[in-house]
């Protein structure tokens, strides 16, 4: 049964690529990336990342998160228990910007519809956003600052059936590139991270009563 998921939901996603792939969107990035970075890992994640958008490493290789910033995800992710495979990572906007300037919001409202559709397809339980571009897209008004390291629940309505939603906790933090340079931010992140495992307690053992 899990195994059906889990395939259904690849293969869901693989379309998903293939559809941006042929949507000619955002020409202006597309023609000057090296490839569409889509997104990784456990397609039926419970905890599932957002990034800003692909660095200089991530186009090349054509996977989230495989540079420096990367290295850094990796070692709070396991200082919770965790590996890539546990999770599934993905940005908002999937191809990289020129020289890593930020995503123009023009960029970011073209990808959101895809977006979207990836959350609809795994379902996360949990989302982590990684920096204010990526919270500032769940969070209105989110001031990273104040509002980092504090669990908001959400209801995400599918895209194509206005009725229909679900419920999900977004969890916004600081985007681990901040950290790379900063020993307190490098900490506070790790803080942050650490509540993970108990959010998700949390979130189980309400739906199971
Ligand atoms: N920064 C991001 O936001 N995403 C990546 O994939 C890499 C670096």
């Amino acid at each position: 049964m899990l195994n059906d998921k889990i395939i259904d939901n690849r293969k869901r996603l693989d379309q998903l690529k293939s559809e941006i792939e042929a949507s000619g969107i955002t020409p202006g990035l597309a023609s000057q990336a090296t490839q569409l970075v889509f997104g990784d890992g456990n397609p039926n994640a419970e905890v599932l990342f957002i990034g800003e958008a692909p660095g200089k490493q991530e186009d090349l290789q054509g996977k989230p998160f495989v540079g420096a910033s990367g290295r850094f995800l990796d070692e709070m992710l396991e200082s919770i228990g965790l590996k890539r495979q546990d999770i599934y990572i993905t940005n908002i906007v999937k191809y990289r910007p020129p020289n890593n300037r930020d995503p123009l919001p023009e960029e970011k409202r073209a990808f959101l519809p895809y977006l979207q559709e990836q959350l609809e397809i795994i379902q996360p339980k949990i989302i982590v956003t990684l920096g204010r571009h990526s919270g500032g897209c769940f969070v209105p008004d989110l001031h990273i600052s104040k509002d980092h390291g504090k669990p908001k629940r959400l209801k995400l309505q599918f895209h194509d059936d206005k009725t229909n939603n679900f419920a999900v906790v977004v969890l916004p933090l600081y985007h681990p590139a901040a950290a790379l340079y900063n020993g307190g931010m490098r900490q506070m992140l790790l803080d942050d991270f650490s509540q993970i495992p108990a959010i998700l307690k949390k979130i189980k053992d309400t739906v199971s009563k």
